[in-house]
């Protein structure tokens, strides 16, 4: 049989290690022949657009290399398939290409908007009473998937969002002069990436002073009170807010583009600059806003070593449970302990997924709705653990790329 992987959704540090941990498990299994990277995620299956994976990662350096490359080797999408009824042309397209190349397996390694496709995918190939399993990896920055501790690419996105709010700190304490800095995270409608920077409690920092969620309540007065009752406290106040905060008086619209993506959500960005803005006109001190925008995905220089090897035992695991003759489900990390850290895998139906969102616990939001708990700390900490020894070059780290005949 052959089998065939995509990935899905935004990029992270970790997506390449589940696509290497699916490889090398479908390298070890006897009755695997072709293993087909899908180009773009599902819009590969859909126009016939395969690569095979063999041909192209053949070397055990290959795999260690690909592995600490960040991004999607595969390239990616925001597709949404159409329901059944409405376009059965896409579905028959899509069972073309997976009769056509022999398919018995796709993994599908993405976000909830993803796993929306492994729900329908896998329940139009039942339907049909087709033999092909359908087996979703989750992956993603933003950690909302539901049902999961965390998700894979999650860990490096906050050990790089902490490491740089550490120099931000560094950075901007050097004046005599107060100020106010104001780092805009990503994590869409939900907070953990932004909660996350709180680990640096943990080696002795006090910032950030306040963090902003979009799981708590916000104003913009109660902000700026807030920042005045640091700002007698600290010389240099640093705040954490979430790209997805919904400004109480509606000024969103005044930041953002408006536009949307295919999943109908809105591209995010700007409430840093917003908030700038009302420090500079209302408090009037020197005051920064620094958006890290993409660069907190694809950060693999310091990414989590223990978010990469995990990335990686899931997408073996993903490719075990599809030769068992699952389908339709989802991997997923169930956490055993903190200290020492443990984690196992196991699946859950996608349909708990997909399309949902898991948001950060408003018990670890501190009562003023401007801070988070120590509880956090302990959830946040072991998922960053851990250095991967990364290739360099000239001085720069050695990326894994497709040959320029198949990009
Ligand atoms: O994949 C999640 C995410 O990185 C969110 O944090 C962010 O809001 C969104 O994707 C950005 O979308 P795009 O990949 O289209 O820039």
């Amino acid at each position: 049989m052959n089998i065939a992987i995509a990935q899905s959704g935004g990029p992270t540090c970790a997506i390449n290690a589940s696509l290497v941990g699916v490889f090398k498990q479908g390298l070890l299994t006897e009755e695997i022949d072709a293993i087909f990277g899908s180009i773009n995620g599902i819009e590969g299956i859909i126009n016939d657009e395969l690569l095979n994976l063999k041909s192209m990662i053949k070397t055990n350096e290959d795999m260690e290399l690909l592995r600490q490359t960040p991004s999607t080797m595969l390239g990616s999408c925001r597709y949404k398939l159409p329901d059944f009824e409405s376009d059965p042309a896409v579905y028959e397209k899509i069972l073309h290409t997976l009769t056509v190349h022999r398919i018995e397996i796709f993994v599908y390694i993405g976000g909830n908007d993803s796993m929306d496709t492994v729900v329908k995918l896998s329940a139009y190939l039942k339907n049909i009473s087709s033999d092909i399993k359908v087996i979703g990896v989750p992956k993603t920055i933003d950690n909302d998937l539901p049902v999961t501790d965390h998700t894979p690419g999650f860990g490096s996105a906050a050990k790089y969002v902490a490491a740089t709010v550490q120099e931000i700190i560094r950075d901007s304490s050097v004046y005599s002069i107060p100020s106010v800095t104001v780092i805009e995270i990503m994590g869409r409608h939900a907070g953990w990436l932004t909660a996350s920077t709180c680990v640096l409690r943990a080696n002795g920092e006090e910032a950030p002073h306040l963090i902003y969620l979009p799981e708590a309540e916000f104003s913009s007065e109660q902000f700026l009170e807030d920042v005045r009752k640091e700002m007698a406290k600290h010389k240099a106040v640093i705040v954490a807010v979430s790209e997805g905060i919904s400004v109480s008086d509606g000024s969103s619209e005044e930041f953002q583009s408006g536009k949307v993506d295919n999943f109908g959500h809105k591209y995010l960005s700007g409430v840093g600059k917003y908030l700038e803005r009302l420090v500079a006109d209302r408090i009037g001190c020197k005051v920064r806003s620094i958006e890290l925008n993409v660069m907190q995905r694809c950060s693999s220089h310091i990414c989590s070593k223990t978010d990469i090897d995990e990335a990686e035992r899931i997408g073996r695991h993903a490719l075990s449970a599809a030769l068992d003759g699952n389908t339709g489900q989802m991997m997923y990390f169930r956490r055993v302990s903190d200290i020492p850290y443990a984690v196992t895998i196991e699946m859950t139906e996608a349909s708990n997924t997909a399309n949902l969102e898991k948001m950060f616990p408003k018990e670890w939001i501190s009562p003023e709705q401007n801070q988070v708990t120590d509880a956090a700390v302990s959830y946040f900490l072991p998922l960053i653990q851990g250095e991967v020894n990364i290739l360099m070059k000239n001085g720069l780290p050695v990326h894994f790329q497709r040959p320029l005949q198949m990009r």
